[in-house]
């Protein structure tokens, strides 16, 4: 079962990453979790481009996510949104067909009180709106990350583990029922 997780924050110490990072640990056979880390080689999304003439990067994008079984997407919340190079991605998949009823978590990790529900909220509009199916069980908000997380980017706090645990559970159940 691979799952593939994007993280909405390239930034190299980022607390989204980690998470993510630490959902590939506690995954569980038969869920494979594979890190997607090349937002940053997207192009700006050109509508023009999407029939023909498609970059590479955005072939390789869509392919891997066509041949996963599904997506976890864990995203900071920038000026009460959504970061741009993570909407930029999903700008590029919108009416993939072959992502129609995916199986798709949202996480969000923020250093403030309100766990990034400002970008939570409006990615769950955005799949939906894709067609994508948003498991809400499956879904996580972690606020206050800099007491969940050490120095090195381990994730420490057992509660955020056994949530996350539980979310990667959820996800797990819905892409068997699938089957
Ligand atoms: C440009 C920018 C805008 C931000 N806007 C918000 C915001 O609107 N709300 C919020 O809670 N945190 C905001 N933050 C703080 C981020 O939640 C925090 O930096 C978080 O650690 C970013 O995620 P990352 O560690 O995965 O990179 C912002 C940070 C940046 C750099």
């Amino acid at each position: 079962m691979k799952i593939v997780a994007i993280s909405g924050s390239v930034r190299k110490e980022s607390y989204n990453s980690a998470l993510l990072r630490a959902a590939c640990d506690l995954a569980e056979a038969p869920m494979r979790l594979e890190l997607y880390q090349q937002l940053v080689t997207l192009p700006a999304f050109d509508p023009a481009l999407t029939e023909q003439l498609v970059p590479d990067a955005v072939v390789e994008f869509r392919s891997l996510l066509a041949a996963s079984d599904g997506i976890i997407i864990c995203t900071p919340e920038y000026a009460h949104g959504v970061p741009g190079a993570l909407k930029n991605a999903l700008d590029w998949l919108v009416d993939c067909a072959d992502l129609v009823l995916k199986p798709a978590a949202v996480m969000s990790v923020a250093t403030s009180g309100l766990g990034g529900v400002r970008s939570f909220c409006p990615m769950v509009q955005v799949l939906s709106a894709m067609n994508w199916q948003v498991v809400i069980e499956a879904s996580l908000q972690v606020p206050f990350a800099k007491r969940r997380f050490d120095d090195e980017l381990q994730l420490r706090d057992e509660l955020t583990r056994q949530r996350l645990s539980i979310a990667l559970s959820a996800l797990a159940r819905v892409v068997m029922e699938l089957r």
